[in-house]
């Protein structure tokens, strides 16, 4: 482990592939071209590991927002995406994963500059992700259908029943900044494979890797208009997808607060809705584990991506038995997590995302210690130009504070004692949020216990955010509506229709 004086804020320099996406001229992605925006406004990209300003996407205004869709619009009614032979479009989505793939060490410097996560991680996690979410869902192209169903009480042999399976129509796709890329492509593969439209919307804080991706989508043969990137804020040309009359579906994930905005918004023009929210995992931690294990374990679940990942193991859990254990073997981590710039290939963790980011994460480590909590690890930010914070561990919490009940999204964790099982599930539960959890012990009936009875859209065991795209994915409570992944993901893309034949 190195020593966490020697750390330094300065960030790397840049690659000429990424200096060339960093000045390219601001632009929209709208049926197949490049084009201005309307009005003009213009927004700064940051690189957060040093706050300067780097780049400018565009501002999307109503008036673009309405051609985007009308583009997207227009390519679904005349089928140009959802008329190929299913087989072709499998081909062309394989053939846009291995362009990213070919692209994976751009793509990477690219986020890392963007979202400030370590450029190692970039490569390790987002990009491949981001590949392998294409490449999955492009074998749905051709395998999803109905059924011939029986009819249950119309006269047998009367009628001929059947289901079939058509796409929902033209998607708005909302993203977020902690894996912009990534979720991209968790958006857009199940809506391509199904054959519907899209306008991909990225998080303002981090456009650079949608709009690299843009050109490949470009390059892939995708039909233009099938496939439209426009940047800009949320309550502008984010609200305006949510509201169109020409959206059918909205899919989004980010905050709870705007995913409930959304949810109503969507309501007048009736649209099916798929939210991915907020969460405030749990991790529990059984007196039976090895803490060597367990405490690295653990400390990764808060740390990994600065702690902005919705699954983050943001509450710990560990029986009296082990506790102090757990907790020096966490804040053991500390020179291992501490922050580091993006591009610095010793880097395990980066900056948080923005300014805003860094204000609301140290909001709550001041309101957790004016609570009464104690700091067991870091709890400070080392000065520096950049969005970093250190990893943080707070102890003697208890169930009212808010760095306990709310979403932080930042590399604190808050770490609580139990006695026995009933207790720690009541805990665990004891949230507005259901999306993940963790449960570390080598016992199998204490496992499948806890994993039946936390509820979770996901549980893991000896593990935390092993997340595969084969596996479907989504909240409880107000973590969210609907999965994604697996299945589950490409139906939530796809409209079930009965035909029924007096024959
Ligand atoms: P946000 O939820 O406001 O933004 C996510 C996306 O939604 C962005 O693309 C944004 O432009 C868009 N958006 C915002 N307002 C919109 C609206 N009215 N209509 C349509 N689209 C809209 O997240 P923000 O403000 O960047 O972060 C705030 C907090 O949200 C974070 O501190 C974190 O707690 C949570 N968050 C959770 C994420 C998750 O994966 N669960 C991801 C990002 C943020
Ligand atoms: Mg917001």
């Amino acid at each position: 482990m190195n020593d966490m004086t020697t750390v330094s804020y300065q960030q790397h320099a840049y690659s000429a592939a990424a200096q060339k996406s960093l000045s390219r001229k601001p632009a929209l992605f709208i049926n197949g071209e490049w084009v201005a925006s309307s009005h003009g406004g213009l927004i700064d990209v940051e690189d957060p590991s040093s706050g300067k300003v780097v780049s400018q996407i565009v501002d999307a205004s109503l008036a673009d927002t309405d051609r985007a869709v009308a583009a997207a619009r227009a390519a679904f009614d005349d089928g140009r995406w959802s008329g190929l032979a299913p087989i072709a479009r499998e081909k062309i989505m394989l053939r846009l994963a291995d362009l990213i793939e070919a692209h994976a060490e751009e793509f990477a410097e690219l986020e890392a500059i963007d979202n400030g996560k370590p450029k190692t991680m970039a490569g390790a996690i987002d990009v491949p992700g981001a590949v392998s979410h294409i490449r999955y869902m492009a074998g749905f192209a051709a395998k999803v259908g109905g059924e011939t169903t029986p009819p249950y009480t119309l006269p047998t042999g009367a009628f001929f029943t059947y289901t079939v399976k058509e796409p929902v129509g033209v998607c708005a796709q909302i993203v977020p900044w902690n894996f912009p890329l990534l979720m991209a492509c968790l958006k857009i593969g199940p809506a391509l494979a199904a054959g519907c439209t899209i306008i991909l919307k990225p998080a303002e804080q981090t456009s650079l890797t949608a709009l690299r991706l843009a050109d490949l989508i470009a390059e892939s043969g995708i039909p233009a208009g099938v496939v439209n990137v426009i940047t800009g804020y949320g309550h502008v040309s984010g609200d305006r997808l949510v509201k169109h009359p020409d959206v059918d579906k909205v899919a989004f994930t980010g905050s709870t607060e705007i995913g409930k905005l959304i949810n109503k918004n969507a309501t007048d023009t009736l649209k099916h809705v798929t939210l991915e929210l907020g969460g405030k995992s749990p991790v529990v931690v059984m007196p039976d584990v090895d803490v060597a294990e367990a405490a690295p374990g653990a400390a990764g679940a808060i740390f990994f991506n600065s702690g902005q990942v919705c699954v983050a193991g943001s509450r710990l859990y560990a029986h009296k038995s082990v506790f102090d254990q757990v907790v020096e073997g966490i804040a053991n981590t500390a020179p291992f997590w501490a922050p580091r710039p993006s591009l610095d290939p010793s880097a395990h963790m980066g900056p948080l995302v923005s300014q805003e980011q860094f204000d609301r994460v140290m909001g709550y480590i001041e309101a957790g210690k004016r609570d009464g909590a104690s700091v067991a690890m870091g709890g400070d930010a080392p000065s520096a130009d950049g969005y970093y914070v250190n990893p943080t561990m707070l102890v003697n919490v208890n169930p009212q504070m808010s760095v306990v009940r709310e979403e932080i999204f930042g590399p604190v964790v808050v770490a609580q004692r139990f006695d026995d099982l009933d207790e720690v599930v009541k805990e665990a539960n004891n949230t507005q949020f259901g999306l993940a959890a963790s449960v570390w012990t080598k016992d199998a009936s204490t496992l499948h216990k806890l994993a039946s009875r936390i509820k979770a859209g996901t549980v893991w065991a000896n593990c935390h955010a092993m997340i595969d795209v084969a596996l479907p994915f989504g909240g409880y409570k107000e973590s969210g509506i609907g999965r994604e992944q697996g299945r589950a993901g490409i139906e939530a893309y796809l409209e079930t229709k009965s035909v029924i034949v007096k024959l």
